[in-house]
């Protein structure tokens, strides 16, 4: 799998598949463990992650952490992280569909190698791309949805929760959930 896994992120990394590649400093393929149980999917890079290469490193990544570490999970160890794109918007503009539709098989490898129990949509257009194309995080957040073997969870993107922190006991408690699914799981 390791070696799988390795083959696939250098076939990413040299990936030119849409106008993005052209734009971008780094692609973001991912980070974590890609033997973890729990998949954590964002939107698309943003400007620290396009200079960096790595996923959620910037103040939403900060928040991200916050979470993470208030359910005692290891953002290293515990969990995988990537993004429905790989590559980062022009101006954090949404990922056009067209974009979406080109990157994604890159997860779709992803999901396939790693076998998540659980993914976590991290905002709005991951969980519309991942969930459905309906889904609305201010009232879908939190709930976990059963699709070919996988359990999903919606919750809010850090950056939304930074622009709204009234967001934040909503956010924290879809963590605790998330915590409680992976011990009734065993994971
Ligand atoms: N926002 C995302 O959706 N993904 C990142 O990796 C960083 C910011």
């Amino acid at each position: 799998m390791v070696d799988k896994w390795d083959t696939l992120q250098s076939e990413c990394l040299a990936c030119k598949k849409c106008e993005l590649s052209k734009t971008r400093n780094q692609v973001v393929f991912g980070a974590g463990s890609p033997q973890a149980k729990v998949l954590f999917v964002g939107e698309g890079p943003g400007e620290q992650e396009d200079l960096s290469g790595k996923p959620f490193v910037g103040r939403g990544g900060q928040l991200l952490d916050k979470f993470l570490d208030y359910v005692e999970l290891d953002r290293e160890k515990d969990i995988y992280i990537a993004n429905i794109v790989k590559c980062r918007p022009p101006n954090n503009r949404d990922p056009l569909t067209a974009e979406q539709e080109t990157c994604i098989e890159w997860l779709r490898e992803q999901v396939r190698l790693m076998r998540p129990a659980i993914i976590v949509c991290l905002g709005r257009v991951s969980a519309q791309r991942m969930i459905a194309a309906d889904f609305k995080v201010t009232v879908q957040h939190g709930e976990f949805f059963e699709k070919g073997g996988i359990l999903f969870m919606g919750t809010f993107h850090p950056a939304a929760v930074l622009r709204d922190p009234r967001r934040k006991p909503d956010a924290f408690a879809d963590f605790l959930k998330l915590r409680e699914k992976m011990k009734e799981l065993e994971i």
